[in-house]
């Protein structure tokens, strides 16, 4: 990770909290993560109370033992800089810093994250930690990356207190300028809302009934933008007091608090916490999409998947371990999709506090465990194909999101609010998952250029540049799909004149005259022939959306079969310039998803990984000029036979076995391949 030290190797680790054991027992953890194969470790996360015991008095000597002990064991430290957590007396000196909630309550000490993004005060005793610390660890040389604040937004998502509306109106006329702008981008002429100077705003608290939709769109940006900058704050320090370590984040996977797109313009490497929910069958099919986004959040360079359990959690209602073999194929999944890091929370089961029922690398029941022999025989394979660090993918198809979009989209005051931004992300993604083909995630203003075949599910907030870069994209020859109700408004949720989707109407060749929301548990018959015939029987289902399509040059695929809009199109194809923009105007049934995306997909030209996958086989590619390695994880409950497409050597087989053509995956296998 460090460019001065080019040691190529998957950093293999999880969080650790020294400070919850007595000393003696340090000495055991360096030996047993010598022994589990451990090269990385998480320290200093919830270390605040402990380090800085009383304000402006810090106690680093136990800290200091802790990074020589590991340093000492060759092991390297991804640094965290102790903010995210307040100490007791913190929050008793200055209790403004407590966050509040839309209805004015407060959130008191007692967990985590009890902070208010906007506090000055907050960000001052954190920064003020933090430069102590990069000073302190700056030559150390256990300190690999820093880890900044912790999963920010994950319990204050955002916060309606009197320093955030301050915030907030600083944040506005910063982006105004006037408050006649502010007027007119909020459509303040609308129920007697018009402001006479920004004094009078306030956050989006609980009101009487629907708050102005585009000041809580801006409320999701402002408090994004509070969370980033108490991150920005404590980067500035370790800027200038470590400039040459890199800087990290750990993000949550697809988290609506926090754009992933925007946060990774400020760090040096992409991490992600993921907790694949064993009691659910397709969670690896989420945990696809997080990934995805991951890689491509920074032109595809490897990232670090900072935290998942090695067996349980503790937080979800029902709390399943993960079964023999299954943490070990969500590892390599993560790797398989560009992670250069596998690591947990975390290394040490606790005794006491909030997470004792965590499944740890070192369990309650000691190292003659599962899990420690998992964890250990993990770390061993790691260890054994350091070439994959640093070897990143290709695909021909891209899905873009845009987080502005996913916040007004999910407003109240809409003509459905079953609408559902991840669910839908996700189910799109699935149909190019199951296919087996490689995707990225954008947002709208990515670079589309390289991409064969572009899918939009569902880009409601979208600017008339975004629009016109679409309308390029296929003029040059791309492929793309839209899914219903997109473009439809502009970057303050205001409805794009001239008829739905304007901005897109020319590309897609057709007009939407009403939206036709369908009732919970409804479906409408939807009736090609073509692409959709490649389902197999005749008619398919859409629900949850439908809507009256007027072609305007675009040729009908579907139509609806049945309902108000029976005879209308439903899924539509415009060929435009050299390329083709396709409408579909209801949520498909996934079966029929797939094979419309399977259909487009073809004409694209854009080809699955491996052709003739079994399913619920995953193939990825990581590779560069030396290397090229093939990925492939059997997520079913059978056992998978693959051909390969040329021998391959199988880099996790036994020791000396030769190429092999065809690779037998048990259920949960996981294969590495290199050409
Ligand atoms: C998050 C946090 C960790 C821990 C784990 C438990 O990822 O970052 O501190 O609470 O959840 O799953």
């Amino acid at each position: 990770m460090r460019a001065d030290r080019p040691d190529r190797r998957i950093h293999f680790g999880g969080d650790y909290y020294p400070e919850q054991w007595p000393e003696e027992v340090w000495a055991e953890d360096t030996r047993l993560m010598k022994e589990a194969g451990v090269t990385m470790v998480t320290a200093g996360v919830f270390a605040w109370a402990k380090v800085e015991p009383r304000p402006g008095e810090y106690d680093f000597g136990w800290f200091d033992r802790v990074l020589d002990n590991l340093s000492q064991a060759g092991l390297r430290v991804c640094l965290a800089t102790m903010t995210a957590s307040p100490p007791p007396w913190l929050t008793r000196l200055h209790p403004e810093i407590l966050p509040e909630t839309a209805d004015g309550r407060r959130k008191w000490p007692g967990g985590r994250q009890h902070y208010c993004p906007s506090s000055p005060v907050y960000r001052e005793y954190a920064t003020r930690l933090v430069e102590r610390l990069a000073t302190r660890y700056a030559q150390h040389p256990a300190l690999e990356v820093w880890h900044v604040g912790n999963e920010y937004g994950c319990h204050i998502r955002q916060c309606f207190c009197d320093e955030s509306a301050a915030d907030f109106r600083r944040w506005l006329r910063e982006r105004y300028g006037t408050v006649e702008a502010l007027n007119e981008a909020w459509s303040t002429a609308f129920w007697s809302q018009q402001y006479g100077s920004f004094d009078e705003v306030l956050p989006p608290r609980l009101a009487p009934t629907f708050a102005n939709p585009s000041q809580q769109l801006d409320y999701w940006r402002f408090s994004d933008d509070a969370l980033r900058q108490c991150y920005l704050a404590e980067l500035a320090v370790l800027r200038r007091v470590t400039p040459g370590v890199p800087v990290t984040t750990n993000l949550m996977p697809h988290h609506k608090p926090v754009d992933a797109f925007e946060w990774a313009r400020h760090q040096d490497v992409m991490s992600l916490d993921f907790y694949q929910d064993p009691y659910d069958p397709d969670t690896h099919q989420g945990a696809a999409l997080s990934f995805d986004v991951m890689r491509s959040a920074r032109g595809g360079q490897p990232w670090l998947l900072l935290e998942q359990a090695p067996s349980a959690v503790n937080w979800r209602p029902r709390n399943s371990p993960k079964p023999p073999g299954a943490m070990r194929l969500w590892s390599w999944q993560a790797i398989a999709q560009g992670a250069d890091a596998i690591m947990f929370f975390q290394w040490r089961q606790s005794l006491g506090g909030a997470e004792k029922f965590h499944s740890a690398m070192v369990p309650h029941g000691g190292t003659g465990t599962r899990i420690f022999r998992e964890v250990s025989e993990l770390g061993r394979e790691l260890a054994s194909v350091p070439e994959i660090a640093g070897t990143r993918s290709h695909a021909g198809a891209a899905l873009l999101t845009d987080w502005n979009s996913w916040w007004a989209l999910e407003l109240d005051s809409r003509p459905s609010t079953a609408l559902d931004q991840t669910q839908i992300n996700r189910a799109h993604h699935r149909a190019l998952f199951e296919a087996g083909v490689a995707c990225d995630v954008l947002p709208p203003w990515g670079e589309l250029s390289g991409y064969r075949l572009v899918i939009v599910p569902n880009l409601y907030l979208l600017g008339e540049d975004d629009a016109r870069r679409l309308e390029e994209y296929v003029e040059g020859g791309g492929h793309l799909v839209v899914s219903f109700f997109s473009g439809i408004v502009d970057g303050c949720d205001r409805v794009h004149p001239g008829g739905y989707p304007a901005p897109l109407r020319q590309l897609l060749g057709l007009r939407v005259e009403e939206f036709w929301p369908l009732d919970e548990g409804a479906s409408v018959s939807v009736q090609g022939a073509g692409p959709l015939g490649a389902v197999p029987g005749s008619g398919v289902t859409g629900d949850l959306w439908s809507e009256s399509i007027e072609t305007e040059g675009a040729e009908t695929v579907a139509v609806f079969g049945d309902g108000e809009l029976a005879g209308g199109p439903a899924v539509t194809r415009h060929s435009y310039g050299s390329g083709a923009a396709w409408y579909i105007g209801t949520r498909l049934e996934p079966a029929a998803l797939r094979g419309l995306l399977d259909h487009v997909r073809e004409e694209a030209d854009v080809r699955p990984v491996l052709p003739g996958l079994p399913a619920r086989v995953q193939a990825t590619v990581r590779e560069d000029d030396e290397h090229r390695f093939l990925f492939l994880l059997n997520h079913g409950d059978g056992e998978a036979v693959v051909r390969l497409p040329e021998p391959m050597r199988d880099r996790l087989g036994p020791d000396g076995s030769g190429p092999v053509s065809t690779v037998t995956l048990p259920p949960r296998g996981v294969a590495v391949l290199e050409r």
